[in-house]
């Protein structure tokens, strides 16, 4: 197994997934993990991430001793390459030079890195983002690659197995990026790439059981694939012991909560309560029209409910949540200063510490399409696997401005005309997610010989692998014609459909 360290960079997760993807299980922690933690988890090689921070500051973070003195490979990328540099004796300097994006490589020395992808005088593409960058070797290293803004844009150590690139291989722009970290992990730290999605399930029911004994468990679903998967994967480890609550904040999708009863409660007879809290969720959001005054009023009611039945089954000692990877990452902070809150995802954070219960947590080292095999590997439904994410806050920020019943329904509609076509057009597993949006402004029409004064629609659909960057999904014309005149069809309300053309950044996915 392989210890990612984690720096604070945007991508480390990337570098787990590929981790991942060579069969070797791994795990990211942040960078001033406690030593003794680290050499307890025994790693055959160390990779350390990327990072905001500059090396040149006093306070950049600093990797542990332990990693210099565990005899394993390391690997450093970008931040990680320079501060192993400056912490065995190397020197790194803040450069006019910034390089970002695609760079150049060329690579001047064979390595073992490098098999099978590059060899000495050949050039390709990587991906860079850096200010700082290394300007003096510590003793025993040598340059295997440079680039116009970095002369030590990949270094080795070949007796000690140290390694280190200014580039980013774990992102896709850099395209032999995978191979390196793949040569890292199985030739240079000896893995052997037998890590399998049937050997995680195994490994991850008997964790269950040990953690569990016979203690009760409760878990929220939401209808969506993480929580599934948790609440199934939980199941078939210990049985009735597990309850699951759904809180049905009124909020879903057309037949969402329907199909949520169905699967749980009557297909794996999993003891299941199903609160319908919409009167108490849409009372609250009566008059609410600041997105963020949104997610907290859903949260707090969330956790309010979730609580109130809770309490009613009684005698839980853990909390089971669909946590994924990205989620821990996100949530990871450490010296340096706040990141920016662009949207308060983490609408139902604070619950675990308020209920005061241990947490079973088991797909926390996952990623959503491991997820999704996971839950393959778990026999749950296709359909319900295939499932574009859906926000907790739901459809309350689909409706910009003011929420109402009339307007959710009308929006309900929309939307599943909307997917019904993307379905039936084959395109659903292309795209990320896709969605109706109703807009608070309504614009005149003609319907047969009347004038109309109706709602606007936008319809929005994203091609993204982790939903934090993503590309407007580029749908024929004609498609979107045919949706547009279906949804006027059949959408009282609706008189105009636009579709939304934005990446992200600059936008973001969801309207609000
Ligand atoms: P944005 O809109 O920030 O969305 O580009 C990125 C991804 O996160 C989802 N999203 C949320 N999920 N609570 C959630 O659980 C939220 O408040 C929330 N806001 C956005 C969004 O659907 C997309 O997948």
């Amino acid at each position: 197994r392989i210890l990612i360290l984690d720096f604070g960079s945007q991508v480390t997760q990337l570098i787990a997934r590929r981790v991942r993807e060579a069969g070797v299980y791994c795990e990211v922690v942040p960078f001033n993990t406690d030593t003794q933690r680290i050499a307890d988890f025994a790693p055959k090689g160390v990779i350390l991430s990327g990072s905001p921070h500059s090396v040149t500051t006093v306070d950049g973070p600093r990797a542990p001793d332990i990693v210099w003195e565990m005899q394993v490979p390391v690997l450093g990328i970008c931040y990680g390459q320079q501060t192993m540099c400056a912490q065995l004796g190397g020197e790194v300097a803040g450069s006019d030079h910034r390089e970002f994006g695609r760079a150049q490589l060329n690579i001047t020395e064979d390595c073992q890195l490098f098999d099978g992808v590059w060899a000495k005088g050949g050039s390709d593409q990587v991906w860079m983002s850096h200010g700082d960058r290394v300007v003096r070797l510590p003793d025993g290293f040598h340059v295997v690659a440079i680039s116009d803004g970095a002369p030590f844009a990949a270094i080795a150590n070949d007796t000690r197995r140290m390694y280190g690139v200014q580039f980013h291989p774990e992102v896709v722009h850099t395209p032999a990026g995978a191979k390196l970290l793949s040569n890292f992990v199985h030739q240079i730290c000896g893995c052997k790439g037998d890590w399998t999605m049937a050997a995680f399930r195994d490994a991850e029911i008997s964790k269950i059981r040990h953690q569990v004994g016979s203690g009760r468990v409760i878990c929220g679903l939401s209808g969506g694939v993480d929580s599934s998967v948790a609440a199934v994967l939980i199941h078939e480890a210990i049985g009735d012991q597990l309850t699951c609550i759904f809180v049905d904040h009124g909020l879903l999708r057309q037949g969402e909560a329907e199909q949520v009863v169905a699967l749980f409660r009557d297909h794996y007879n999993i003891p299941l309560v199903h609160r319908d809290a919409s009167d108490l969720f849409l009372g609250q959001l009566d008059g609410v029209t600041d997105p963020e005054v949104k997610r907290k009023t859903i949260g707090r009611l969330f956790i309010q409910v979730f609580e109130e039945e809770a309490k009613k089954i009684g005698g839980a000692d853990f909390l089971a949540q669909g946590t994924l990877y990205p989620d821990v990452i996100e949530s990871v902070s450490f010296t340096g200063g706040p990141s920016v809150t662009i949207k308060s995802h983490h609408n139902v954070g604070g619950l675990p510490e308020r209920m005061n219960m241990k947490l079973v947590e088991p797909l926390r080292e996952l990623f959503k399409d491991e997820v999704r095999k996971l839950g393959r590997e778990l026999g749950l439904p296709e359909k319900m696997i295939r499932r574009h994410p859906f926000p907790g806050p739901g459809l309350a920020i689909r409706v910009p401005g003011e929420i109402t019943r009339e307007k959710l329904d009308i929006l309900r509609k929309a939307d599943a005309v909307y997917l019904d076509a993307i379905d039936k057009a084959g395109l659903y597993d292309e795209i990320w997610q896709a969605f109706a949006v109703l807009l608070p402004v309504k614009t005149v029409g003609v319907m047969g010989d009347g004038r109309t004064y109706d709602y606007v629609c936008a319809l929005r659909a994203v091609t993204s692998t982790d939903g934090m960057t993503a590309d407007f999904y580029p749908f024929e014309p004609a498609f979107l014609g045919r949706v547009a005149t279906r949804i006027i069809n059949e959408v009282k309300g609706i008189n105009r459909v636009v579709y939304d053309y934005t990446s992200k950044p600059p936008g973001t996915i969801e309207w609000e």
